[in-house]
């Protein structure tokens, strides 16, 4: 079977709670880069070449972060900072290959994905929620996009969280088959650990048909009474083919105070150019107060 490639990203950005009112938390940053350019690059890394974002708050924010800066790049040049230059020109997209649309409801997930229907098209697509943000050798979309060019349909990253966490996430269904990708049989959003069918959670990179629109044109609510994303993929596994993906790589939970804060010693430990000074800081490191 022929699979067709999967061009085009989408970007749920932004929820609708006091912290994201003016600035989506996609633009926290991470070190000195906001989480959406982490997965702004670990799509184009994929082989991505179309990026839609889904906003409801930040979308000025936003749009401006992928936009040229022509006085700062003028003031850049002026100083003779080449590298920083090329770094700022880096993150910048070709023209035309960004779109934005605003969700204009709190519905949910599944509803913000939906509000991408028209950009999408018929064809498939990935979907990247950036406060999962994961550090991998291989970037996890291109992972999965591996595991979609072998199997086709629809793939999901997943990775096992401790039972008592499960109804935060989307869980899957697996029939107690151990191998990686899980074909996934059902998939359950936020149930209560002892309803689970598995500790095997949903993380947010996913490939997609596009007959997941039609579903989730029923605008049905599910879990928390919000248009779930995950009721929507269930309801494919019966006619496409659906993989889970164990991923490699460390997530951090982005929307989560404890996990953002990880992330940022995680990522600064990691670079070559703080990595080792940052490191002898912490060890130091008391409470100040
Ligand atoms: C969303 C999805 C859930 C998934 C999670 C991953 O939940 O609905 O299925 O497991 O992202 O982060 P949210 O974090 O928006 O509550």
């Amino acid at each position: 079977m022929m699979k067709s490639p999967v061009r085009k990203v989408v970007f749920p950005v932004g929820g609708f709670l006091p912290v994201t009112k003016a600035v989506p938390k996609e633009m926290l940053p991470v070190v000195d880069k906001p989480l959406i350019q982490y997965a702004v690059e670990e799509a184009r890394a994929a082989g991505i070449e179309e990026f839609i974002f889904v906003t409801s708050a930040g979308k000025v924010a936003l749009e401006d972060h992928f936009d040229r800066h022509h006085q700062l790049e003028d003031a850049l040049v002026s100083r003779g900072k080449e590298a920083e230059l090329r770094a700022l020109q880096a993150t910048m997209p070709e023209e035309g290959r960004f779109s934005y649309t605003r969700q204009q409801q709190p519905l949910g997930l599944g509803h913000a994905v939906w509000c991408a229907r028209n950009l999408v098209g018929d064809e498939p697509f990935a979907v990247i929620l950036a406060d999962d943000l994961i550090m991998a050798d291989t970037p996890c979309l291109k992972q999965m996009i591996d595991v979609y060019e072998r199997h086709g349909g629809n793939v999901i990253a997943t990775m096992a969280v401790p039972q008592e966490q499960t109804a935060r996430y989307g869980v899957i269904d697996a029939g107690g088959v151990e191998a990686n990708p899980v074909p996934v049989r059902a998939l359950v959003e936020k149930p209560a650990p002892d309803q689970a069918p598995s500790n095997l959670a949903v993380i947010g990179r996913y490939i997609l048909q596009p007959e997941v629109f039609t579903h989730l044109d029923r605008k049905e609510t599910g879990a928390g009474g919000e248009i779930q994303l995950t009721d929507a993929m269930a309801k494919l596994i019966a006619d496409q083919p659906f993989h889970g993906l164990k991923f490699e790589g460390v997530r951090f939970d982005c929307g989560d105070k404890l996990g953002f804060l990880e992330a940022n010693v995680a990522f600064a430990l990691a670079r070559d150019d703080l990595g080792a000074a940052f490191a002898e800081r912490l060890g130091g490191y008391t409470n100040p107060r």
